[in-house]
């Protein structure tokens, strides 16, 4: 039987964790691509963590924090654009390179 500690080194899969920085190291599938064609943004929960997915209007595909890092809207209210989804708030740009 694992010892608490042993469980959560094995199950913990946040960012910092030993087993998260293992699993950010290889491809994770989180959806299809067909999903972003109807509605360009995807609010998902990835090992702990809340991203939007977006395909700007390129075709380019970007998966981002959930929260807009200047006031917090959530960006799955983005606009697609075609350097990226641009936060309808204030308008901060977030590219898919970065
Ligand atoms: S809240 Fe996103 S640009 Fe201000």
């Amino acid at each position: 039987m694992l010892s608490v500690k042993e469980n959560e080194l094995l199950t913990k899969v946040g960012p910092g964790t030993p087993l998260g920085e293992l699993m950010r190291r290889y491809w994770q599938p989180v959806t299809a691509t067909a999903e972003l064609d109807d509605y360009p943004t995807k609010e998902l929960r990835i090992m702990g963590e809340e991203l939007v997915l977006f395909k700007d209007r390129k075709g380019h595909y970007g998966l981002i924090e959930k929260f807009c890092s200047h006031r917090r809207v959530n960006l799955a209210y983005g606009i697609p654009e075609e350097e990226g989804l641009r936060c309808p708030y204030h308008g901060w740009m977030f590219n898919t390179e970065s």
